[in-house]
Parts: C-alpha cells; sequence; structure tokens
C-alpha cells in the first residue's frame, strides 16, 4: 500500500462535521466542487459565501504530485523555504524526461543514464523532505495518482496542467506552478480565486464507437480553448453512472484543454470499483459512508440552471465520436464530417502515425477496446497502413496487460511499446521520418496537440481522438476513413468492415502487481549538494525586488500574434533537460512565438544593435546593459501547462511585464509568483497601437492596489506619444510578491 491511510481515515472522520459547518453557514443547496472547496478552506472558520470568479479564497489541500520537469523547480524552491519536511503528502515521478525511441527497455536506460543527475537530485531531495519518489518507468504521474492516491471528497495540486484527470474520482485537483506547491508542501495558505462552476448534465449511455474521451472532445468544441477559464467542471446526470471511473478520469483529465480549473465527477458506483480494484477497498467504505455529501445536493439536480453558472448539455446517447485538430484541441469534427472536413482544407490525407496511451487515455479499458481492433486484422485478414506506438500509463497497467495477451496483440500489428511515460505527448519523440519537411498527419489519443508538441516538427498535423479511433485509423492508413460506415480491402481483395470495439472495464483477473520503482517518504538527512558547473541544475538566486518606481522606456522585446501558449514560450522537447536550470533554459524564451511584425519566430528586432536576432538573445544583452523591457500578447496568453518556466525565464531575462488580452489561469498566477507584471488591456483594440520600436512606460506603481488600473505610456520612433489603460487582477497578497520581487521573496 502506498497511500497514507492515517490522512484517510482522518480527512473522512472529519467531512461530516465540516460539511455540517458549512451548511449552517452557506444555508443553501451545494454543488459537489463547493462541497469540497468549502471543506478545504484554510481556516473553517472563514466559511462565508464567496462570489465566483471575483473572490480569492485560501484553501488547505491535501497532497501535492509533481512530475520531474516541474519537479526541479518546486524543489528548489522549496529547498530555500527553510523547512524540514513537507507539511502534506506529496509525490515526485519520473514521467517527463524519458526520449520515446526504441521503445521501453532500451529508452530507459538511456534516460536513466542521461538524467542521473537530475533523478539522483529528485531522489535525495525527495528522501530530505518526506516525499513520495517513483522512480523512472513506474509511470505517468496522473495515472500513479489515479491508481494509488486520487480521493472522492480530497483536493489535491499538481505541478502539472492534466492533474484535473483526479476528478475522474471525485477530487478537486488542480495544476498549479511550483511556487504554489511550494506553498502547499510548507502548510502555509494556497490561493485561488474562487473558480465559477459550469455543469454539464449527461444523459444517456455511450454506445458503439463513442467513447468517454467524445464527450471532452465534443466539449471542448462547445466551449473552446479558453471556455472553461477560472471555471471547475462538474458534470451530473443519469449518464455520469454509465461511466467507468477511468473513463471519467479522462474527461476530467482534458478539461485543462478548455482552460478549466479543474472538473468532477460526483462518487458513484463505478469509482467504488475501481478503488476496490486497485487494493482500496477502505477508501471505497469510508466514502460510502459520506456519500451523500460526495455529489451535488437533489435541489441543485432539479435545477441546475440556478446554481450553476452555465449549464451544457450532452446526450451520450447520441454522442459521435470525435476527431480534434489540427494545431489546437478545441477543433472539434464528428467523424461523419471529418473526411470532409481533410478534403476541403488539404490536411495531408496519409495517417502516418497512431498514437495510443499517455495519461490521458491508458486505462485497462481504452487498451482492450484498442485491442479488440487490433485482435481483427489477422481475423479478418487485412494489413496494419501506419505504425503504431503505445505508451502505457503505469508499470501496473502495462504488467496487467502483458499478462492479459494485450501488449502481444499490439506487438503482433506492429506496434512499438515504449516506457510507461509521457514520451511523445511533450515533444520526447525522437521521430525518424524521410523528409521532415513534408506536412504529415498523425493520429492520437493524447489531449493536446499544439504546433510541433508530439515531435517538434511544424509540419506534423496532429489530431486527437480516442484510443479505439486512433487504432481504426492507424489500421486504415487513411484519415477519411470513418470506421461506422467504410468498409476496408483486406489481403484478399475483399471489403470487410471493422466490427464496433469492446473492452473489459477492469481486468477480470484483477491488476498485477506494479508499483515496483516506488521508493517510499522517509526523511533522512541526505545531504542536497548541486555542482556549480551542472548544466541541468542550478540553485536559486532570489529576483531583486521592486525598485520602488514606475517603469519608464522599456524597449518592446516582441508583440506576439496568435496563440501563445507555454511550449510557445518554454519549449519542451530537448530543452527539457533544462528545467532544473534557469539560466541555461531561458535560451529558449518565446522561441516559438511569432513576432506580429514579420510573421517570424525568433526573431525580434534588437534596439541596441539595430538588428534582429533571437528572443532570448536580444533580452539577455538588455538585461546585460541594465534595460527592463516589456511583452505584448493576444488572447489567452501561456495557455497550456502548468510550468512556471514561461514565468521565471522573462523575469531572469529582465522582462518586467507581459500585456496581453487575456491570460490562462495557471500562467497568470505564475507570472504574479514570481514578481512580474501581468496586465491586461482595457480597450483590446490598443493592441494595435504598440509599434515595433516602441520604449513603453507604465505608470502608477507606486500606488498599485486592487481594482487600479495603470496607464501605459508608448513613446513612438517619430518623437509622437500615446497612452491607453492597462488593468490587472492583483489583490493585496499578490501586490506584497510584486514588491518583494516574488512570492518567495515575499514569505
Ligand atoms: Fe505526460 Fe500527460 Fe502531460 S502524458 S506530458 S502528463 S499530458
Amino acid at each position: 500500500m502506498v497511500y497514507d491511510v492515517t490522512m484517510l481515515r482522518a480527512f473522512y472522520a472529519a467531512y461530516k462535521g465540516k460539511m455540517e459547518r458549512v451548511r449552517a453557514v452557506l444555508q443553501h443547496p451545494l454543488t459537489l466542487a463547493e462541497k469540497i472547496l468549502y471543506t478545504h478552506l484554510f481556516d473553517g472558520k472563514e466559511v462565508k459565501n464567496y462570489t465566483r470568479g471575483e473572490d480569492y479564497v485560501s484553501f488547505r489541500p491535501d497532497r501535492v504530485a509533481m512530475q520531474d520537469a516541474t519537479a526541479q523547480m518546486a524543489l528548489l524552491q522549496f529547498m530555500n523555504a527553510g523547512r524540514e519536511q513537507v507539511a502534506v503528502p506529496s509525490t515526485v515521478h519520473c514521467d517527463h524526461l524519458i526520449q520515446a525511441y526504441r521503445g521501453a527497455r532500451e529508452d530507459i536506460a538511456t534516460a536513466t543514464k542521461t538524467n542521473e543527475e537530475v533523478y539522483d537530485f529528485l531522489r535525495d531531495v525527495s528522501s530530505r523532505y518526506g516525499i513520495g519518489f517513483w522512480q523512472p518507468g513506474a509511470g505517468i504521474i496522473h495515472q500513479v495518482v489515479l491508481e494509488n492516491y486520487a480521493f472522492p471528497g480530497g483536493m489535491m495540486v499538481g505541478t502539472d496542467s492534466h492533474t484535473p484527470n483526479a476528478g475522474g474520482l471525485g477530487m478537486v485537483a488542480i495544476g498549479v506552478g511550483g511556487a504554489d506547491a511550494v506553498d502547499v508542501m510548507t502548510g502555509m495558505e494556497w490561493e485561488l480565486k474562487m473558480p465559477r462552476l459550469i455543469g454539464v448534465h449527461l444523459k444517456g449511455e455511450l454506445n458503439g464507437w463513442a467513447a468517454p474521451k467524445d464527450v471532452i472532445l465534443k466539449l471542448a468544441g462547445i466551449l473552446t480553448v479558453k471556455g472553461g477559464t477560472n471555471a471547475i467542471i462538474e458534470y451530473f446526470g443519469p449518464g455520469t453512472a454509465s461511466l467507468s471511473a477511468t473513463g471519467k478520469a479522462t474527461i476530467c483529465n482534458m478539461g485543462a484543454e478548455v482552460g478549466a480549473t479543474t472538473s468532477i465527477f460526483p462518487y458513484d458506483n463505478r469509482i467504488a470499483t475501481y478503488l476496490k480494484a486497485t487494493g482500496r477497498e477502505e477508501v471505497a467504505e469510508m466514502a460510502d459512508s459520506v456519500a451523500g455529501d460526495l455529489r451535488a445536493d437533489t435541489d441543485i439536480l432539479l435545477a441546475p440552471e440556478n446554481y450553476y453558472d452555465r449549464v451544457i448539455e450532452i446526450d451520450l446517447s447520441r454522442l459521435e465520436p470525435y476527431i480534434n485538430g489540427p494545431f489546437t484541441p478545441d477543433a472539434a469534427t464528428p467523424i461523419s464530417e471529418f473526411a470532409e472536413k481533410v478534403l476541403a482544407n488539404g490536411y495531408p490525407r496519409k495517417m502516418e502515425v497512431g498514437l495510443i496511451g499517455s495519461c490521458t487515455n491508458s486505462s485497462y479499458q481504452d487498451l482492450s477496446r484498442a485491442v479488440s481492433l487490433a485482435r481483427q486484422v489477422e481475423k479478418k485478414h487485412l494489413k496494419v497502413a501506419a505504425p503504431l506506438i503505445v505508451n502505457p500509463g503505469s508499470e501496473r497497467i502495462r504488467a496487467t496487460a502483458e499478462r492479459d495477451g494485450m501488449i502481444e496483440t499490439f506487438e503482433k500489428v506492429g506496434a512499438t511499446i515504449m516506457a510507461n511515460a509521457c514520451g511523445p505527448c511533450i515533444g520526447q519523440w525522437k521521430r525518424e521520418t524521410d523528409n521532415p519537411t513534408r506536412k504529415n498527419s498523425i493520429v492520437t489519443s493524447f489531449n493536446r496537440n499544439f504546433a510541433k508538441r508530439a515531435d517538434g516538427n511544424p509540419n506534423t498535423y496532429a489530431f486527437v481522438a480516442s484510443p479505439e479511433l486512433t487504432m481504426a485509423l492507424t489500421i486504415a492508413g487513411d484519415l477519411c476513413f470513418n470506421p461506422l460506415t467504410d468498409a476496408l480491402v483486406n489481403r484478399e481483395g475483399e471489403k470487410v468492415k471493422l466490427s464496433e470495439p469492446v473492452g473489459e472495464e477492469l481486468p477480470p483477473e484483477g491488476f498485477a502487481e506494479g508499483s515496483e520503482g516506488y521508493i517510499p517518504p522517509r526523511s533522512e538527512k541526505t545531504e542536497i549538494t548541486v555542482n556549480p558547473h551542472s548544466q541541468r541544475l542550478q540553485l536559486l538566486q532570489p529576483f531583486p525586488a521592486w525598485e520602488g518606481t514606475d517603469l519608464l522606456n522599456m524597449p518592446l522585446l516582441i508583440k506576439t500574434q496568435g496563440k501563445c501558449t507555454t511550449d510557445h514560450i518554454s519549449m519542451a522537447g530537448p530543452w527539457l533537460r533544462f528545467r532544473g536550470h534557469l539560466e541555461n533554459i531561458s535560451d529558449n524564451m518565446l522561441m516559438g512565438a511569432v513576432n506580429a511584425f514579420n510573421g517570424e519566430t525568433n526573431s525580434v528586432w534588437n534596439r541596441s544593435t539595430n538588428t534582429y536576432g533571437p528572443v532570448s538573445g536580444t533580452a539577455k544583452m538588455y538585461k546585460s546593459e541594465g534595460i527592463s523591457s516589456i511583452v505584448v500578447a493576444e488572447e489567452n496568453y501561456g495557455e497550456g501547462s502548468s510550468r512556471e518556466h514561461a514565468a521565471m525565464e522573462p523575469r531572469f531575462l529582465n522582462v518586467r511585464v507581459i500585456l496581453a488580452k487575456s491570460f490562462a489561469r495557471i500562467h497568470e498566477t505564475n507570472l504574479k509568483k514570481q514578481g512580474m507584471l501581468a496586465l491586461t488591456f482595457v480597450d483590446k483594440a490598443d493592441y494595435d497601437k504598440i509599434q515595433e520600436h516602441d520604449l513603453i512606460s507604465v505608470i502608477g506603481l507606486t500606488e498599485f492596489a486592487p481594482g487600479r488600473n495603470f496607464k501605459v505610456v508608448l513613446h513612438h520612433e517619430d518623437g509622437t506619444k500615446e497612452s491607453f489603460e492597462a488593468q490587472h487582477t492583483y489583490n493585496e497578497l499578490q501586490i506584497s510578491w510584486f514588491r518583494a520581487g516574488s512570492a518567495l521573496n515575499a514569505r
């Protein structure tokens, strides 16, 4: 048993009493999200009706999970916090740094060697501070959390944007930056703006080719990548009980793709069954004892529009399989319309690689449904047209799939089984192609498909679908194939159709053992050493405090155009190796962002040299000359992942202000935590006033206060000036972070 049962007994013993106190004060029916949020207030005496979307509230989460790429910076910050032990159960998961190339065995051996210094650091810091440590190959953070740690009614934070995966077991699980994780690990209050609530009413039951993934693919089309910002998506209605716990987790996982703070399902028998199947009978029993408060109150289900800020209805019985993409996960198209879209837009029709697995879709149910299609290849004398890659979510899943013959079936159709790690999902894919300049299409059962995300190639058109649809398209090798209606031609020249996928929700013989690679928390007095010449790790120096004046005449570093995700700001792939070394990783700053003035990436005007150069190099030169700079951006700046490097890199390189049309939630918080100014245009049309050679001043910092706007003055090259207002969402505490130089400095 790897979870902390004593903590859980105390949690469920106290849950009912906490709920009674919350009800006594709030005096209205409660949604599930509200129940969990209000029972996790940092100070239980602070119960009052907080205004959603406005009030900042302090919480006390139960756990922290960190993946290896973000844990480095989180733990480097924790080491500066002066604590002896983590205040809540915490874990580190080595999943992001393993490159997918030859297959699990070889790739883990390579990763263990190339990342030795980082793994040793993470293991030693974990041992030193009482953190559980999952070694490379043990599994992907969210799958391991689901199998071992997530519990109904709980609250956790994780340094990964897909932390909401645990919502599948009825937990409020939120993706955060490392500095937020440090707050929780040090036992300090953790602050969040009280989220709005989006209720998704699920009716009916899935059937045929439709999978849980299609629920969120459809919802992404409705909400778009921004539609869930500062909101919790709460699922309710009879359809919820028809979905397996792992299916619910898939849906919650991808809530990150619509910017949701988190997503959550009510506790039910399917969740209880999963808890029992993963060795947590006692957790299921304890959850049963408070089950009435692990779902929304009945009054809410009768009139949901009175309680949720928005209600969306999805009829599972009529849901079609979806394919989303390319380049953005909200480009949702039902399979019946997809071929037409492919042809109309000239997407490369040939399907070149299928990828199944990741934290999103590697449950037993997912794999068994995909395998049911793979089995038809031999039976129906078909050929598999495209290569297939499978990356299981955990060693437990992989070992079970191997025992039950699923791995063998995948291998028979030519699959490469990669390590139980992120791999291609985070750009850690050493893909071999004949010509990288050729446009090509891939289909994955992952969650994210921004340009270059999987293989670093801007010419790859990545589409996201369920594992079963990914498998079917891999067999066909054709994006225009619709397995619901179309036939394939087999080796004998006959037309054959694929039968609908079928699969088991849970392994009939139970899960095979799978906690190999786990080192439980201890608190050894291990000495942590970081080689000062290391290229991978660097101890952090505090950022300087605010100088006490307005920020005047800052050169514009870059005015970005269009999407600017955390992948554009701080690329993953090969750069992952520098996630523990702020100076080195800063060399990738904003290299994927498009310069609005020349349409190019990583090419900005440098006023010191009057030439064009890389964004990072230009900022570095300004920094060496003692000059601060400013970045201007469009909508939803920083969408995507929780990586705080996207905020720390500009801070390190003396960028002081990000002025955007809007921000993604996690990134905006990360900027605030690192002492940056995150401002938005009051009038978005002012974005157009900014010229390439402008010097920009931000006036009003000495009167920095919640709700008070700043004045932005543009000093154009021709000597003229323009000014407009910019707004912010800083509260008093966050303003103190800015003044101190960072949240860490302000402790
Ligand atoms: Fe890994 Fe899942 Fe993120 S597979 S890269 S944790 S989306």
